[in-house]
């Protein structure tokens, strides 16, 4: 049964249950018209009340359906039908009511939640919008400026604020289905419903900026707009056509590739989480972590896991420079609390729950040590050397690597089932990928432990075998190359940066190279040819020795005003990358879009073959999470195999 039906006096208590959250599936919906039917046809029944059973009132949609035409009934039919009962509904909802699970209660006559309820409509992370009734029914409920971010800008509510917002009648402490069944036995007469109510358009002023703030917002994808647009619609043109409006998007939407894409990543974060080879295997406690080093990663990853609750040593080769290490750190907490993103006594205990030592004598009691040291074998070796005779046998070793074996940072001195590749990408505290990259010997407790510290983190994990730059820097070398080819055949290097803006990239390869700066990648380059490897000029190598090493000299490909970091034209860059790739040869961006997009695939299949990474789907993460390839397109995995089996 996938509702069932309970009595309490006068009341019909239903319940939806169907693992794991409540999806409504065509047999939901088919179950709960023929209880509107059976209820309204019951003289003895006043009055209904809908919850759901297990965690959740209901999670939303089956996605599973989606790749189907929708089958009958539709909710937005199921909804219209509740909307038009005699009788009341009232939803009690005790856990999250997401999605369809939310415009189904918005089509009940009234709404009573738990205390710690959730309610939202997040359809547009997924690339389409509500499409049974939530843009037309939430704003004449809660009025449009609460129900806009709602709709489109994922703005979640707990239930209080959505009881101060209208959208709750009232937050029933204790027993919700008692309290709910006690409030619609006490039902006089039917209010009506959200359909009905009548709504203010809040003036050209107000839709003009809502567009302009969930256009920047959306970074090319179409589905915030769209949301947006259908609550307009249905104010300006009324229910009816709002609905129909609604729908019709929603239908279209849902068909699109962006919507495609969206919903294959949301997938593969959700599985990143749990991989099935260490289904079982339970996680270590970890309260205790340890970071050496407090540099750029250092101070990020200590914030990362402060942030997350867990206490945190960082350590530091002397004084000064574990003061600095220390003082970046808070002053992420203390930009945090000035943004209003944390209260001030959030913000002195994340302070709090953070120390610092010189050497490594005060990680003896952590459960896991992050290693984040210098990018030098040596020290590195160093730092492993001190740890394992250091720290308790069960105690976990991470080192953050971009580039170095971990079997040779280890090799000889530290037991290889302890120790473990964590690669954080900067910010650290922000950025949500992380590598994990096993040794050979590295036992299932730790990945498991690891894995479950990065789901705490909130972080996506991607698992990576061992090569030179894991999946991630791998992929970028082969990325970077593929730009200065295009420079070299003479495609000038604003365009190759403006087409990948166009395509969804905050910036294009040599913007990138700007920001990070130009110069270690020059010495790593001038050391090379200092042992006598034959490493030829890079472009980049042009602009370091013309003194450009990005926006920290204030030029690099371009040039950059004081205190600006908005890249203008130079033409002495120009100038000195002419003398490489001679005259002028431009392509149209798709071209450049094309080419740089299959180089990200070419390696990444590459890396596929070689079992370095264990699916597109990681690979795809990788470039999303740590690349700032644009969301909606899924990655170039994805993008391949959709040009491949259109
Ligand atoms: P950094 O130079 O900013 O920081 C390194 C810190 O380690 C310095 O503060 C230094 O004083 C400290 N240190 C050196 N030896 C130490 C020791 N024996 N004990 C305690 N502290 C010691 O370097 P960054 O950029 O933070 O990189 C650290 C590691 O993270 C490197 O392995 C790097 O490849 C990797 N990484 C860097 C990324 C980046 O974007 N900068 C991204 C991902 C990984």
């Amino acid at each position: 049964m996938t509702v069932t039906v309970e009595r309490s006096g006068s009341v019909a208590v239903l319940t939806i249950d169907n693992p794991p959250v409540n999806a409504l599936n065509t047999a939901v919906r088919a179950r709960l018209v023929g209880l509107v039917a059976e209820t309204e046809a019951d003289p003895s029944i006043t009055a209904v009340v809908l919850r759901g059973a297990g965690k959740l009132f209901v999670g939303g949609a089956d996605l599973a359906e989606f790749d189907r035409p929708p089958e009958e009934p539709t909710l937005p039919e199921v909804i219209r039908r509740i909307e038009a009962a005699g009788k009341p509904w009232v939803a009690a909802i005790h856990g999250p009511a997401l999605g369809g699970g939310l415009e189904l209660a918005l089509g009940c006559h009234h709404r009573v939640a738990l205390p710690g309820a959730t309610l939202g409509l997040p359809e547009v992370t997924l690339g389409f919008i509500p499409g049974a009734g939530g843009t037309q029914r939430l704003p004449r409920l809660v009025g449009i400026e609460a129900a806009v971010p709602v709709i489109a800008e994922r703005d979640m509510l707990d239930s209080a604020r959505a009881a101060r917002m209208g959208l709750l009648d009232r937050i029933i402490e204790g027993d919700l289905t008692e309290g709910a069944v006690a409030f619609a036995a006490a039902l006089t007469d039917c209010v009506p419903p959200a359909s009905q109510r009548p709504l203010a358009d809040p003036g050209v002023e107000f839709w003009d900026r809502a567009e302009a703030r969930i256009g920047k917002a959306a970074k090319g994808a179409a589905a915030p707009l769209a949301a947006l647009r259908a609550v307009r619609q249905g104010v300006e043109q009324g229910i009816r056509e709002g609905l129909r409006h609604e729908r019709e998007t929603f239908l279209a939407l849902k068909a699109s590739e962006e919507s495609a894409a969206l919903r294959y990543l949301f997938r593969a974060e959700r599985a990143a989480l749990r991989p099935a080879d260490l289904r079982g295997v339970a996680p270590r406690e970890i309260g205790l972590v340890g970071v050496v080093g407090g540099g750029t990663m250092g101070s990020g990853i200590a914030a990362a896991f402060r942030n997350a609750g867990l206490r945190v040593v960082m350590s530091e080769r002397d004084a000064t420079a574990l003061e600095k290490g220390l003082g970046t750190v808070r002053a992420l907490f203390e930009a945090a609390e000035r943004r209003g993103l944390i209260t001030s006594e959030e913000a002195e205990a994340r302070r709090a729950g953070l120390s610092g030592c010189v050497g490594l004598e005060g990680l003896a009691d952590c459960d896991l040590v992050v290693e984040a040291v210098f990018e030098d074998l040596a020290v590195k070796r160093a730092v492993f050397a001190d740890l394992g005779g250091l720290c308790r046998a069960d105690a976990i070793l991470a080192t953050n690597t971009s580039y170095i074996d971990p079997r040779g940072i280890v090799a000889g001195s530290v037991s290889g089932d302890r120790v473990v590749g964590m690669h954080f990408f900067s910010p650290a505290q922000i950025m949500k990928l992380v590598e994990i990259i096993p040794l050979p010997e590295t036992s299932a407790p730790v990945l498991a432990t690891v894995f479950d510290l990065a789901r705490r983190l909130g972080k996506v994990p991607v698992r990576s075998g061992i090569c030179e730059g894991f999946i991630g820097n791998r992929i970028l070398r082969r990325y970077r190359a593929e730009a200065e080819a295009l420079l070299r055949e003479g495609v000038p290097f604003a365009d190759i940066d403006a087409a990948m803006r166009g395509f969804g990239y905050a910036m294009g390869p040599f913007e990138m190279q700007d920001m990070a700066g130009l110069d270690i990648s020059f010495l790593n380059r001038e050391a090379a040819r200092a042992r006598g490897e034959d490493v030829p000029e890079a472009p980049g190598d042009l602009l370091v020795r013309a003194g450009r090493k990005g926006i920290k000299t204030g030029a690099g490909w371009y040039d950059y005003a004081p205190g600006d970091r908005s890249p203008r034209h130079s033409t002495e860059a120009a100038r000195i990358i002419a003398a490489l790739a001679g005259a002028d040869r431009p392509v149209a961006a798709e071209v450049i879009v094309e080419r740089l997009t299959g180089a990200l695939a070419a390696e990444g299949a590459a890396i596929l073959a070689e079992g370095i990474a264990a699916s597109p789907a990681d690979i795809d993460l990788v470039q999303v999470h740590g690349y700032g390839f644009p969301r909606a397109r899924g990655g170039p995995m994805f993008q391949k195999d959709r040009k491949q089996n259109p």
